[in-house]
């Protein structure tokens, strides 16, 4: 079965084409980057706009690098939610009419459990495992044992990871989007210079507060120490502070579910640190650790193809009224 998969959840328009025995033969993602840094974060109407300007283009090319025509095509799926929800409505309603009209089935992927089986693009991954989704509006922990089977472990009570950083660079003067930024500076920087504080919540919590470590760093800035400081350094032990506790209750809760096989997903995943941390801890500890590409960590479609064509071929197609959500389905 060949999947054209399409997503539009938040700043990025992203189509993909993904074939069952082939395996993923094109992915294409537009960044709206340049229209959204002039603000410092996304503005949803702009982003919307630009979502409508770029969709058919995007689509055009991923079906032409796939080498695929309509009539290679036997599914469609896009991302229903979360996400802002007039993104998704332009994704979502071009994807409805497309499948209407080339008579193919039509799956409405949610954009969640899309990056975490995004690790099923490189590797395979047995079940159970424990994922760690950390983006730019998620952050949660899930135990997934089996492709139908996602539980919610716990998720962040205030801000993302990516949130946090995000904002972090803009308090560095880093600019927008700054996780990569952050990433990068950080590796000039000295990790243990500055002690940031780490939440880690009652025992045995798997939910995640990032919002005090952000006004700390605020806080900080406006003393002499913070204004006098390498801004390496800063960013360092600020990302550690975060790198810490991702890292530290992600392996204490695969230690409490017994499960011994960790994913990590989504956008922050890029991380250089969080990445090499989370391999050398969970050595330590006996857990195998599996990381997506940078390029399938971010928003990308072929998460929501290969999605799409594992449910579509276990039968699950969405019926004509599928609509799209703002908010995460998973809770406690
Ligand atoms: O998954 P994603 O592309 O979009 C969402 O669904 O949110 O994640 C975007 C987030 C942003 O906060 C961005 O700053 C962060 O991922 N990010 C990073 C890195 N690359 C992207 N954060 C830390 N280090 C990186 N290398
Ligand atoms: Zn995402």
């Amino acid at each position: 079965m060949r999947v054209l998969g399409i997503e539009s959840s938040c700043d990025d328009t992203a189509a993909a084409v993904y074939d069952s025995s082939s395996g993923l033969l094109s992915s294409v993602v537009s960044s709206q980057v340049p229209v959204h840094s002039l603000y410092g974060g996304v503005v949803p109407e702009l982003a919307s706009r630009e979502h409508i300007r770029s969709i058919v283009p995007i689509i055009e090319r991923a079906l032409a690098d796939a080498g695929s025509g309509r009539e290679d095509i036997d599914g469609v799926a896009v991302t229903a939610g979360p996400g802002l929800i007039g993104s998704l409505l332009v994704g979502l309603c071009f994807a409805k009419s497309l499948a209407y009209s080339w008579g193919k089935p039509l799956y409405g992927a949610d954009h969640l459990e899309a990056h975490i089986f995004s690790i099923f693009l490189e590797s395979e991954v047995e079940f159970p495992f424990l994922a760690l989704l950390v983006s730019g509006g998620h952050t949660s922990l899930f135990r997934v044992s089996g492709w139908e089977e996602v539980s919610f472990l716990g998720g962040t009570l205030d801000d993302a990871a990516g949130e946090a950083v995000d904002k972090a660079a803009k308090l560095l003067g880093l600019g927008y989007p700054g996780g990569a930024a952050i990433d990068r500076i950080a590796q000039e920087g000295d990790p243990g210079r500055f002690a940031f504080p780490r939440a880690w919540l009652a025992p045995g919590s798997a939910d995640f507060s990032f919002s005090g470590l952000k006004t700390s760093l605020r806080v900080f800035l406006s003393t002499p120490e913070g204004k006098g400081s390498r801004v390496e350094d800063i960013a360092a032990s600020f990302q550690e502070a975060v790198v810490d506790v991702l890292v530290g209750k992600t392996l204490q809760a695969a230690k409490r579910e017994g499960v011994l096989r960790v994913v990590l997903a989504g956008g922050v995943s890029a991380n250089t640190r969080l990445r090499s941390r989370v391999g050398e801890d969970g050595n330590r500890d006996g857990i195998a650790v599996y990381l997506p590409s940078s390029s399938l960590c971010t928003d990308n479609a072929a998460m929501v193809a290969l999605l799409g064509e594992r449910r579509l071929s276990t039968g699950r197609a969405s019926g004509p009224d599928l609509n799209a959500y703002a908010a995460s389905r998973f809770s406690r």
